[in-house]
């Protein structure tokens, strides 16, 4: 089994940099950490960096894991490979880029690409936002899934995700004690459903919500919160379609309470992803996926 220690990082394409640029900067508050070529690449925590814009096509996502080291990595690209997955080992110019050691990427069931990576950087610089927003870090991403049956098998089974909740069929899934990382959305295409940043605290929401109208950013969910997580939430549109949120208070599962756990199971309807009564304008969050 591969054992995903974090999620550590999503690299969007975009068709137009410099708005994504602001967006990234002047909206979520992210601090600009390096310029390469065509793509830009940002910090929220202590990270080298957890979050890339680069030109290309704004359906291009890729979502990178941390594993513990070249063995992991290793053995990872031997059990994808055996299942029949397409594994691709990481160039020397795409370690550079992603600042790891060393990676391999690949394509899941509904066809999301996933780097694993292994020792990724930390900066010793601290991390320093272009606007009080209140960030402590990338958290977890929305993820489709064409199947989200099939998905969840296979996020459980070979990448040793455990289910913390489910809403209809859409499982949150956790690779640490924090109630989800990764959320599968059923729907039918691949890609980052959206990208959550955690905030300090309620306050840092509700700033945010102000904040955000005023510079006319659409609000598509929240505030409200996560009868799953717990978690205090505000989401928000991006550039081309990408959903952004902040959300504060998630649950965490402890190591000692994982072997009693059990998932629970929510209807498809508003109120098990918002127990305040706040409607998502979120296409994934309203159809029923079942
Ligand atoms: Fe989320």
């Amino acid at each position: 089994m591969i054992d995903l220690l974090d999620i550590r990082y999503v690299r969007l394409g975009t068709r137009d940099l410099d708005a994504a640029d602001r967006f990234a900067r002047e909206v979520v508050g992210l601090e600009l950490a390096r310029v390469e070529a065509g793509a830009h690449y940002y910090r929220s925590d202590d990270r080298d960096h957890t979050l890339v814009y680069f030109e290309g096509d704004p359906a291009d996502h890729t979502a990178g894991f941390e594993l513990r080291d070249a063995d992991a990595l290793q053995a990872a690209a031997a059990a994808l490979s055996d299942r029949g997955f397409a594994v691709q080992a990481g160039s020397a110019h795409g370690c550079e880029q992603r600042q790891v050691r060393d990676y391999i990427s690949f394509r899941d069931l509904t066809g999301n690409r996933i780097d694993l990576v292994v020792r990724p950087q930390h900066r010793g610089r601290r991390h320093f936002p272009s606007r009080d927003a209140g960030i402590t870090g990338f958290s977890h991403i929305g993820l489709c899934s064409t199947d989200a049956p099939r998905d969840e098998a296979f996020w459980c089974g070979l990448l040793g995700a455990r289910v913390s909740d489910r809403i209809g069929d859409a499982a949150l899934l956790r690779i640490d004690p924090v109630h989800h990382k990764v959320a599968l959305f059923p729907t039918t295409r691949a890609g980052i459903q959206h990208v959550n940043h955690q905030v300090a605290g309620i306050d840092d929401v509700m700033r945010a919500w102000y904040l955000l109208r005023e510079k006319g950013v659409k609000i598509v969910f929240g505030p409200g919160r996560h009868p799953t997580s717990g978690a205090v939430f505000l989401y928000f549109e991006g550039p081309e379609g990408m959903v952004y949120e902040y959300s504060t208070g998630v649950r965490t599962i402890a190591p000692e309470d994982e072997a009693g756990y059990r998932p629970r199971q929510f209807p498809a309807v508003p109120s098990s992803f918002c127990m305040w009564g706040s409607l998502p304008d979120i296409p994934e969050f309203r159809k029923d996926p079942s």
